[in-house]
């Protein structure tokens, strides 16, 4: 590495931000070359022209893998790292040492307008799929930036908002895949987001990028701002902010200058920040080399076919026989809605429409463009099937503002109604990166395939997966509700007045609908496919305090192969917080051929039993009775077994603060406390109080501070107190 003595205050500062949009500051004289980062998340955006992170301006042709709401559809941890692989390589052929992304953020409201960057409302599977794409990406050269470090869960003030988030649901819920992605995967950077957490600007965040992020996890690369994230460069850098981006055309550089010069700030803070900077400069040589853009978008279009899931499928309409006589109604299968706005969007390579993959397939194929009644109703009657491309229009979500709605403009709506009632059979395939109401129309129609965005080759994977050459395996990655006024997040959505409180803590998404009984349209985790699957033969074997195996066997019953998602949530309510009704805590994507079974092995960890403790600020097992559900989806458990799982043992410490409940649980205490209570009575005194025993209940909740005052002689505080010495040393 290049020698840090050899360098002036000034060449060191000016490696700390950007030197324009995308590449950071050569220094020639040191040999220190200049590094690109671009965007990301699911292709290349390497912007030769005029720069922006808007996705205004055009980037050079890569190709538009299918975006991270689809990869989290797919539940297939291969899907992400076989789009971190290509892209990994196209990057390195368009010199880009840094490509932005994944995006592992919490779905938390159906409405948050950039959804379709992230994987799921859950953070095992979304940190499952975003290790796999930083690991596949980076075994390629090229570094990987997980984003938007965090709670960046919304649009609206994205840059302000402060996300007021309890300590707990931090934890269990926005923490996790960013966790279990920098502690498995490395990846080369973190990417601070905008917002504040808890009233403190992420980028300027000390507990979050040095106390959590590297002293806690051990994350060892650098820390970028997201572009334009800071806004007090000392205490960004201080806080553990590495780069700022973009370049501020050396402002800031110079206040870190003065900053040293002045002593307000070490400058051990600027080498160690310098250090890792060009490390990752040095990790991640720039080269050009070529990718074979035509396997790239063949690969596009196998993957998208993994990701798109089929909700319904009544009468077996689909698949369909390529002798079927298909009216195709609506713009998205001329004009396909394959990835979404903002700083991810893709210059794309090649372009696959539905209606031609369609029309390479079927021979009678009839297309109706726009969505007009009459024209749709017409064409819909005269043929055997009519499949209808709904979806949400560019404009309707993206990057930088939160939709306000669910539904589907009215006019395809009144299209699909139309064209329902006319049609012998009526598929709806859906386009659309956040989930949209089915209602009012769900009911009428006989199948609805959810594509949500599928990339440049979505066109050829729909048409795929309506003739049977592919087999729907996705499941849906976020519940698909009835109501928006159904959301955990409805009451606190998107915030005001600067603040955003997450007060629905941990029930998110599935979280809140499993354990509410709250009806949904479709579950967290459904997905059909065109075979039938059978699960049996679970089998639970704990193998520690904390630990256990899984295993279950599951069958392909139908006639086609298939791929089956085995889901294994953990439910307990063991502990002293509320715990979700069920959590997934482990999952695989089998292959299974018809007739063939297969046995699935699962290793559950300490964490699959864990929560937050706030008290002690740790995970903690609590001991007691865990069921281990393997669930078609979040509602529908298929087969369960319980295991008492011993899990931590924590005597709680009393103290006068400790309520009379705690005091009566502990062992030592306890006991003690209702000995020095009853040692004055008469036999029949005594008989009577333990009969009197349930009566407590209106006093377990009292300090003991103050419920001593009424034990008078019985137990002076002094005795009390001998009590919390003796709990302390175990005696
Ligand atoms: C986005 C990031 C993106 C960056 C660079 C920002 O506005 O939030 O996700 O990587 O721009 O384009």
């Amino acid at each position: 590495m290049t020698d840090l003595s050899r360098l002036t205050l000034e060449q060191k500062a000016s490696l700390l931000s950007g030197r324009d949009f995308w590449s950071t500051k050569p220094i020639d004289a040191a040999g220190v070359p200049s590094a690109a980062l671009t965007d990301g998340p699911h292709g290349v955006r390497r912007q030769a022209g005029t720069a922006d992170h808007l996705g205004l301006n055009d980037s050079e042709p890569a190709t538009c893998f299918p975006p991270a709401v689809a990869v989290g559809s797919s539940w297939d941890p291969q899907v992400a790292a076989r789009i971190g692989q290509a892209i990994g390589r196209e990057a390195r052929a368009l010199g880009v040492a840094v490509l932005l992304g994944p995006g592992v953020n919490i779905k938390r409201s159906p409405l948050c307008g950039r959804n379709f960057e992230y994987y799921s409302e859950d953070p095992y599977l979304s940190g499952v799929l975003g290790a796999a794409h930083v690991r596949a990406q980076q075994a390629e050269g090229v570094g990987a930036s997980v984003k938007h470090f965090a709670a960046n869960n919304q649009e609206t003030d994205r840059m302000r908002v402060s996300a007021d988030v309890d300590e707990r649901t931090l934890r269990e819920i926005y923490l996790p895949a960013f966790e279990k992605v920098v502690t498995e995967a490395a990846p080369a950077t973190v990417m601070a987001s905008y917002n504040k957490i808890n009233g403190v600007y992420a980028s300027e965040n000390r507990w979050l990028l040095t106390d959590l992020l590297r002293d806690e996890w051990g994350f060892t690369g650098t820390v970028v701002s997201d572009w334009g994230a800071v806004s007090d460069r000392i205490a960004a850098l201080t806080a553990g902010l590495d780069l700022e981006m973009p370049g501020t055309g050396g402002t800031t550089d110079a206040q870190i200058v003065d900053a040293v010069r002045s002593g307000a700030l070490d400058e051990s803070v600027v080498d160690d920040a310098v250090r890792r900077i060009l490390s990752l400069i040095e990790q991640h040589p720039s080269e050009t080399a070529g990718f074979d853009a035509d396997a790239h978008h063949a690969l596009a279009r196998e993957l998208a076919a993994e990701c798109a899931v089929l909700l319904k499928n009544d009468h077996r309409v689909l698949p369909l026989e390529p002798t079927t006589s298909v009216a195709v109604i609506g713009t998205f299968a001329a004009e396909p809605r394959y990835q979404g706005s903002g700083s991810s969007r893709i210059n794309p390579a090649r372009l696959d429409t539905p209606l031609d993959a369609i029309r390479a397939i079927a021979g009678d194929v009839r297309h109706v463009p726009g969505f007009t009644v009459p024209d749709a109703v017409a064409a819909a009657a005269a043929a055997d099937v009519a499949v209808v491309f709904a979806g949400l229009p560019d404009s309707a979500e993206s990057e930088g503002f939160d939709r306000d709605h669910l539904d589907l403009p009215a006019e395809q709506v009144n299209v699909v109604r139309a064209v329902a009632a006319a049609a012998r059979r009526t598929v709806v395939v859906l386009a659309n990166g956040g989930v949209v109401s089915l209602e009012g129309w769900h009911d009428q129609v006989d199948a609805i395939l959810e594509g949500f965005l599928l990339g440049q080759a979505g066109g050829g994977a729909v048409a795929d997966l309506l003739f049977g050459a592919a087999n729907p395996s996705g499941h849906v990655a976020e519940t698909i509700p009835v109501r928006l006024e159904d959301t955990p997040a409805f009451h606190n959505f998107p915030g005001e007045q600067g603040h955003v409180r997450y007060g629905e803590g941990v029930m998110v998404g599935y979280r809140h609908y499993t354990t509410a009984q709250a009806p949904v349209r479709y579950p967290f985790g459904h997905g059909l496919s065109y075979t039938t699957f059978s699960t049996r033969g679970l089998a639970v074997e704990v193998t520690g305090d904390d630990t256990a195996t899984v295993t279950v066997t599951v069958a392909n019953t139908g006639e086609r192969a298939g791929k089956h998602v085995v889901q294994v949530y953990v439910a307990t309510g063991a502990g002293p917080v509320r715990r979700p009704a069920r959590e997934l805590r482990a999952f695989a994507k089998v292959l299974l051929e018809p007739g063939e079974e297969r046995t699935v092995e699962f290793t559950l960890d300490r964490r699959a039993f864990a929560y937050w403790d706030i008290r002690y600020g740790r995970w903690v097992v609590a001991p007691g009775e865990y069921r281990i559900q393997v669930g078609e989806d979040a509602t529908r458990v298929v087969t369960e077994e319980s295991v008492d799982i011993a899990g931590d043992v924590i005597t709680l410490e009393l103290s006068m603060d400790s309520t009379v409940k705690e005091w009566f649980a502990h062992p030592i205490a306890g006991p003690a406390l209702m000995q020095g209570m009853t040692a004055g009575m008469t036999p029949e005194q005594q008989a009577q109080a333990e009969q009197q025993q349930d009566q407590l209940r209106m006093v377990e909740s009292m300090p003991m501070r103050q419920f001593a005052g009424f034990l008078g002689d019985a137990m002076p505080p002094a005795a009390l107190e001998q009590l919390i010495e003796a709990t302390r040393s175990g005696a």
